[in-house]
């Protein structure tokens, strides 16, 4: 007797029938043709079956604040942090919890089960720390949300970015950030990034930083951060998201770099949406779309997950808590729409995001977490052309979400009377 089975799923490698038994919240069979009774039974034939969408990037402190205190209207990333740092000096710890808790609501209906988000430690109150480590208690038994401790204006810019990060940490924030390009100077960045590291293994902590959102090609504190993870020993426990200047370097300067950042062990993070919303704004034309070299770093052996980094925030004023958008969109800028490259952007969005965040039990194989996403969707090509709906979202073998799906009666004279939303081409009967 199981609790749960999942009937006749398509899986993301594409076997298809195939049966997923639940038992205690794990995963107590993968195969076709079970028989044994369930508690709850899902019929899945034809529907895509995936683990669960993971996000290794994302702003929670900010998220769905569009429009307090104003408007970005420049657009641009660094207006955004000005705007930014004029809402975190008036925002409370009540209304933080209330948006992001609002925000994980979102999440989970979008069958995103992980979460890494930064925590801005710049204003030395920390109220931000203090509501999201509230958050993350809060939504434990259905989010993994990791949280970073993000020196937003520098850590050695902002008149209290030492003290601050270190008391973040202290707190329980357990990841180190930092943003070496928003330092005063070359120099400056290059400090912050040893010193950031430094901190990471004295405290045998991961690190995830803002590294190079910028268009200059000269922004180069990636190759710091890689040689910094070898030097202190971080292999596998460092993360480089952005890395947007090695859009703009020289290719000859890049061939040296991929192998030091895969040698490294590093991953990289990239943010499709708000990448290519916020680079080469200081273009005329023509503009760079500003997204790191995902197609070359992938071929490298590197691990490439994307992040959502913003919704409805002083950076981006869109979003809905759906990684396929975030996936729709990496295939336009890193055009990579072939049959193998969309199953790599569809890994990018769960398996190498799960890697990124160090994910334990997390996958469709026996022994693992029950957690899982059926979409409305055949296979992830169709979910990343669609974005479909989630028809049911579970987490430890129970439903914790279900959608209705998408099905449209036509009123059309000759024509098929329903269109299921996730086969547009064929009637249902
Ligand atoms: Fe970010």
């Amino acid at each position: 007797m199981f609790d749960l089975i999942v009937k006749h799923a398509t899986l993301p490698d594409g076997r298809e029938g195939i049966d997923i038994a639940i038992k205690d919240g794990r995963i107590a069979a993968v195969e076709a043709g079970i028989t044994a009774e369930a508690g709850e039974v899902i019929d899945a034939t034809g529907r895509l079956v995936t683990p669960p969408f993971v996000d290794p990037h994302f702003h929670m402190d900010a998220t769905l604040s569009l429009g307090l205190p104003r408007m970005n209207v420049s657009g641009t990333l660094l207006e955004g942090i000005a705007l930014w740092g004029e809402l975190r000096q008036i925002v409370t710890r009540e209304e933080l919890v209330e948006r992001a808790s609002r925000y994980c609501d979102l999440a989970v209906s979008q069958g995103l089960l992980a979460i890494r988000s930064h925590v801005d430690t710049t204003d030395p109150r920390l109220v931000t720390a203090e509501a999201l480590l509230e958050v993350q208690a809060r939504v434990k038994p259905y989010i993994d949300l990791q949280l970073v401790a993000f020196p937003q204006d520098g850590y050695f810019r902002a008149p209290d970015g030492v003290k601050a990060l270190d008391r973040a940490l202290d707190m329980g924030v357990n990841i180190v950030g930092g943003i070496p390009h928003f330092e005063r100077t070359m120099d400056e960045g290059r400090a912050s990034v040893e010193a950031l590291c430094r901190i990471a293994a004295d405290r045998g902590l991961p690190v995830d930083m803002h590294c190079d959102e910028t268009d200059d090609p000269m922004s180069r504190h990636v190759e710091t951060l890689a040689a910094q993870t070898v030097r202190f020993g971080l292999q596998g426990r460092v993360a480089g998201s952005h890395l947007t200047s090695m859009h703009s370097m020289d290719n000859y300067y890049v061939s040296k770099l991929i192998p030091l950042i895969a040698e490294a062990g590093m991953h990289v993070i990239p943010n499709p949406l708000i990448n290519i919303m916020l680079q080469g704004r200081h273009d005329t034309y023509p503009k760079r779309r500003g997204m790191t070299r995902v197609r070359e770093l992938m071929a490298a052996g590197i691990n490439v997950a994307f992040g959502h980094d913003c919704v409805m925030d002083p950076w981006y004023s869109m979003g809905s808590g759906d990684m396929l958008e975030v996936g729709h969109m990496a295939i336009h800028v890193a055009q990579m729409a072939g049959v193998e490259d969309k199953r790599k952007i569809f890994d990018a969005l769960t398996v190498n995001s799960a890697r990124a965040m160090a994910l334990e039990g997390y996958g469709l194989q026996k022994g693992c977490n029950a957690d899982l996403v059926v979409l409305q969707a055949r296979d992830p090509a169709e979910a990343l052309r669609l974005k479909p709906v989630r028809l049911a979202v579970v987490k430890r073998g129970r439903v914790i979400a279900r959608t209705a799906p998408r099905i449209t009666a036509l009123a059309l004279e000759g024509r098929p009377v329903r269109i299921d939303g996730s086969v547009d081409h064929a009637p249902v009967r």
